[in-house]
Order: C-alpha cells, then structure tokens, then sequence
C-alpha cells in the first residue's frame, strides 16, 4: 500500500502531493496534526514538505519518526532560494529505506505566486516507486543561516494581524501546525507559515512584510 503525508502551508507542497495523489490514485493524510498519522505499516510512504528558512519544519520533523513505512520518498518543495540539508537530514529521521528523494522548485510563499511546478521533475521518481530500491541521500553543504535563530527572523520579517472582518470562527487556530493561535492572539510559537491566513475564510488576516525581506527574496530570485 502506498501511503501520501503532506505538510503545507500555502499550497505549494499540497499541489505535489496532489500530482502523486492522481497518478497513484491514492488518498493525501494531512499531517499538520501528528493526530492523523496511522499506525499500520505501509509498502511505500510519500511526504511531500516545504523547506522553511533552510530546515525542516518542526511538525513535519516531529512527525517523520512516527510513520510506519517500508519504503520512503521524500520530497522537499522550495522557493528557489535555497534547500540546506533537509533531503539528507530527513533521510535519517525516517525509520524505512529511502527510494527517492527530490527538491522540487516552486513558487514562495512570501511572493503570494501561484502553486505551481514542472513535474518532469517528479515523472523518474514514479519510475523508482514501481521499482523501489534504497538510494543514498547525498550530504548538502547546510551554511550557517539556517542555524540563526530561523523562527525569530521569520517572525520579524513577516507580521499577520487580525482585522476587524475577524467573526472568531477559530479555524486559524484549528490549522495552525504549532498551536500558536489561542483566542485570535499568535504567540512566539508561530512560524509564518501562512496557513492561518490561507484557512481564514473572510480574508481577516492580514499579512505585512518587512521590505528589507520582500528584497531580499525577490533579488535573490531573480539572480537565479
Ligand atoms: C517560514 C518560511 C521559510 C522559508 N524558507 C525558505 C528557504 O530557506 N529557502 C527557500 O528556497 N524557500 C523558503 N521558503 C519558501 C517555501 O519553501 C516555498 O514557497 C514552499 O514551496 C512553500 O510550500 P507550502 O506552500 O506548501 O508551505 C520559506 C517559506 C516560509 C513560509
């Protein structure tokens, strides 16, 4: 049985789960809340995940250990910028062998762009699920940025408030993936992922960038 996890804050990684949920036609588990991760063993698991300030995102970090799989294929999605080490350091948190893994290019979410991606990427790694066979991830150089305080610049790079069109509904606290929501207050915990704002639906959160970030990420893009 082949298995598809997908942490997502915008809708970028959920676009390539998506893309393996219909060529496999095979059911996507959420896993911003480790509550849904099953306990049976599965053949082939696929968990597809952002790379958020060159690491793994913490629930998704906590959640790898936990799936019970014979096979993995990790995919990390990113805005162009950059991936750190999240393919190998993955690689060593999953119990299972590792038959694929992938950095699929998309858009960011801090550029609000559409989720969109070239799945030639992803066609070889449907070949390697038909024939699964363990690969070695390779070791990325990681640089120092990912290890500076990464929730505290994202923090101070990206400010969400809530506007008066806010009816208390509480589905940004029910999809936040680090329960950092709690009476319409975002504490510390908050990672910028966005998905608070991305749930809300009467667009009450409201999203402000700090400009030197929103240069930042648009120059290093367009170098590329
Ligand atoms: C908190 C945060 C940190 C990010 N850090 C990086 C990064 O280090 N390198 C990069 O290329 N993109 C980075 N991005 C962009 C995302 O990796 C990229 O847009 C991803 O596809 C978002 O997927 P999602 O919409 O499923 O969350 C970051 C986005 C967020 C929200």
């Amino acid at each position: 049985m082949i298995r598809i996890f997908c942490f997502s804050g915008t809708g970028h990684s959920m676009a390539v789960a998506k893309f393996f949920s219909e060529s496999l036609r095979t059911e996507i588990t959420d896993i911003s809340q480790e509550t849904t991760i099953p306990c049976t063993k599965s053949e082939i698991s696929i968990i597809v995940f952002p790379v958020y300030c060159g690491n793994i995102p913490k629930i998704v970090k906590s959640v790898l250990p936990k799936i019970n799989s014979k096979y993995f294929v990790l995919i990390a999605t990113y805005g162009r910028i950059s991936t750190g080490n999240v393919l190998w350091e993955s690689a060593r948190l999953v119990k299972g062998k590792v038959i694929a893994a992938e950095y699929v290019p998309t858009g960011h979410t801090y550029l609000d762009e559409p989720a969109e991606f070239d799945d030639e990427i992803l066609k070889p790694v449907l070949k390697m699920i038909k024939q699964p066979k363990e690969i070695v991830v390779k070791k990325e150089r990681k640089g120092i940025l990912p290890f500076i305080f990464p929730n505290l610049r994202s923090r101070l790079g990206v400010k969400i408030n809530r506007t008066s069109d806010c009816n208390k509904c509480a589905l940004c606290e029910i999809s936040c993936p680090m329960q950092a929501i709690s009476d319409g207050k975002i504490s510390k915990k908050c990672i910028r992922c966005l998905r608070c704002v991305k749930s809300c639906p009467r667009n009450a959160l409201e999203v402000t960038y700090n400009p030197l970030l929103k240069k930042y990420i648009e120059k290093y893009i367009s170098q590329k």
